[in-house]
């Protein structure tokens, strides 16, 4: 493969290099619209943080503010790359970081609250790994705990993509953005060009792929998965949820 200055970009998974720059990307501001509404729901619903499973942790912004307030957290994703900058950021003995694939996770021990923030679960391509998901994080928690999840919707998804690609900068990095969606598949795509990232010139790509699902469809698999008095509320402003909302919060009880 040519690796020279000038060569094509070189395919990285996603979360590789970008996790260096992710809270400057959407991680701090995806954390302050998390923080806001967890606080209000926390007391609304009682959620007892305990224990908690901060599933697909990325950064750890969420499992460090839990364990701030003397949460026990068991803090999992998929990458490597997001954990390590996780554990550097946010080190402390109340968290331990693990790999782990949010379909199947697994925690120690049973806990009061399984937290996935910020559309980690539109990550998943199928609705199969989204029901396992659901299966797993219902058997992860002791009898009336809570699960509390958000998600991008089709809308937000469809109006975010854009054919024409983005240019800036963050952190120093040059970034190059293209994001296309597929209404027949309701999948969205988002094509990130690092550049210079590489070593000797070389950019680096990533490509970041999420699904969106139907309101009523998570619902119902909520309760398949043998979740109970399940809600879904429009993240802005946490009413009901229209046509034209972005972000999907759910809350449903064990
Ligand atoms: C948009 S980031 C959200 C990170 C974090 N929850 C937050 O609120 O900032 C999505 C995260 O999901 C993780 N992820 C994607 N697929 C996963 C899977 N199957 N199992 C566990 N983590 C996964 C990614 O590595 C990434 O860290």
């Amino acid at each position: 493969m040519d690796d020279k200055a000038g060569g094509r970009p070189f395919a990285v998974p996603a979360y590789s290099v970008s996790a260096g720059i992710y809270d400057d990307m959407v991680g701090l501001c995806a954390f302050e619209h998390w923080e806001e509404n967890f606080e209000r729901l926390r007391s609304r619903y009682g959620l007892d943080t305990t224990a908690v499973a901060d599933v697909a942790c990325g950064t750890g912004l969420a499992a460090a503010h839990l364990a701030r307030s003397g949460a026990r957290v068991f803090a999992t994703d998929l990458s490597e790359c997001m954990l390590r900058v996780a554990c550097a950021k946010n080190p402390g003995r109340l968290i331990s970081y693990v790999k782990q694939d949010m379909r199947y996770l697994q925690p120690p021990w049973r806990v009061t609250l399984v937290n996935c923030a910020t559309d980690a679960l539109n990550h998943l391509m199928c609705e199969d790994d989204f029901g396992r998901a659901l299966a797993s994080f219902r058997a992860s928690l002791l009898p009336g705990g809570a699960v509390f999840f958000d998600m991008n919707t089709a809308w937000q998804l469809r109006e975010g993509s854009d054919t024409s690609s983005w240019e800036f900068e963050v952190e120093g990095r040059r970034m190059s953005w293209r994001s296309a969606w597929d209404e027949e598949k309701k999948t969205f795509t988002l094509t990130m060009i690092i550049r210079d990232a590489g070593g000797r010139g070389r950019d680096v790509i990533e490509v970041h792929l999420e699904r969106a699902y139907d309101c009523g469809w998570v619902l119902e698999q909520l309760e398949r998965a043998g979740f109970v008095d399940a809600e879904a509320m429009d993240a802005a402003g946490l009413g009901k949820p229209s046509q034209r909302t972005r972000r999907l919060l759910f809350v449903a009880f064990g």
